[in-house]
């Protein structure tokens, strides 16, 4: 029986020691960090998520703006807004929420965010930076794994990290924080011959694909720990990841639930960033 790894719960004590930071930063400093957050269009789990993290915003004490644009906005008009957050004073975050609806050049725009406002890490130069190692922001859900490991006393160093998905977001960024960790990485990705093979390999197993019931037992080494990044709803319409729960759960040494695993963490993460941008700029 594997140990559940409680994102919800650390998720929360993370939270609690920004919104402390918070309030003493206000007292002393009289500076509240602040997010701004853009969404277009309709897409259902983009909008859950952006609700999310105004939510979060306000138990930790920051100011956010929130702006949700119909999906007949124009790029330019996205630019001229990134431009308008860049100079804001009181922002000292921002992020557009992905994918963008078809037709807007998402690149292009993330491009344009000042790099110590994206708190996203997306920017090429804080991509640079993750590749070096000298981070000014961290990529929030691979550094919210790599707490989820730090939480539940698992030392990534000379151990076999295997991750199965190669995204931007996800997959790639978390193999530089496991290589700086000194992890002997593999990515997986679609065109991977013998996944099962490869998976059955590691001490780490890292799922960010969004498939449901990707991972099964049999893929699972024993003693494995099992990270599911997957957000996907199964055949009933229930959340669910890329772990076949039922069949790797028994094999795993530790496992994260979907939902209540890595999906919180992103979140607090994005908090921890957002509060280093807002130091930041106060030349703290
Ligand atoms: N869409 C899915 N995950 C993310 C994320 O971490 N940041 C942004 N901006 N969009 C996302």
């Amino acid at each position: 029986m594997a140990q559940l790894i409680d994102g919800k719960a650390i998720s929360g004590a993370v939270k609690e020691q920004i919104a402390q930071q918070v309030s003493s930063m206000q007292e002393e400093q009289g500076i509240t960090p602040g997010l701004a957050v853009v969404l277009v269009g309709e897409d259902p789990a983009s909008a859950i998520y952006v609700k999310n993290k105004e939510k979060a915003c306000e138990e930790v004490g920051f100011y956010s703006e929130m702006y949700t644009l119909p999906t007949s906005v124009t790029q330019q008009e996205l630019e001229d807004l990134i431009h308008t957050l860049n100079e804001k004073e009181d922002i000292d975050g921002i992020l557009v929420q992905k994918p963008l609806p078809k037709g807007l050049d998402e690149k292009a725009l993330v491009n344009l965010i000042r790099p110590d406002k994206d708190v996203d890490a997306f920017h090429p130069e804080n991509v640079g930076h993750i590749m070096q190692g000298d981070f000014h922001f961290l990529p929030c859900t691979p550094a919210g794994v790599m707490e989820l490991l730090r939480a539940s006393d698992v030392n990534p160093q000379g151990k076999r990290a295997v991750i199965v998905g190669r995204s931007d977001i996800v997959g790639k960024p978390m193999a530089m924080l496991l290589l700086h960790q000194n992890a002997t990485v593999t990515i997986c990705h679609s065109k991977t011959q013998n996944l099962a093979e490869v998976c059955q390999e590691a001490d780490i197993l890292i799922t960010a694909v969004g498939k449901t019931g990707l991972i099964t037992g049999d893929m699972v080494k024993p003693g494995a720990v099992v990270i599911d990044v997957g957000i996907n709803r199964d055949a009933k319409g229930k959340l669910c990841g890329d772990v076949d729960f039922k069949s790797v759960e028994p094999k795993a040494s530790y496992i994260t639930p979907v939902p209540g695993g890595v999906g919180p963490m992103t979140i607090s993460m994005l908090l921890k960033n957002t509060l280093a941008a807002a130091r930041l700029h106060s030349g703290l």
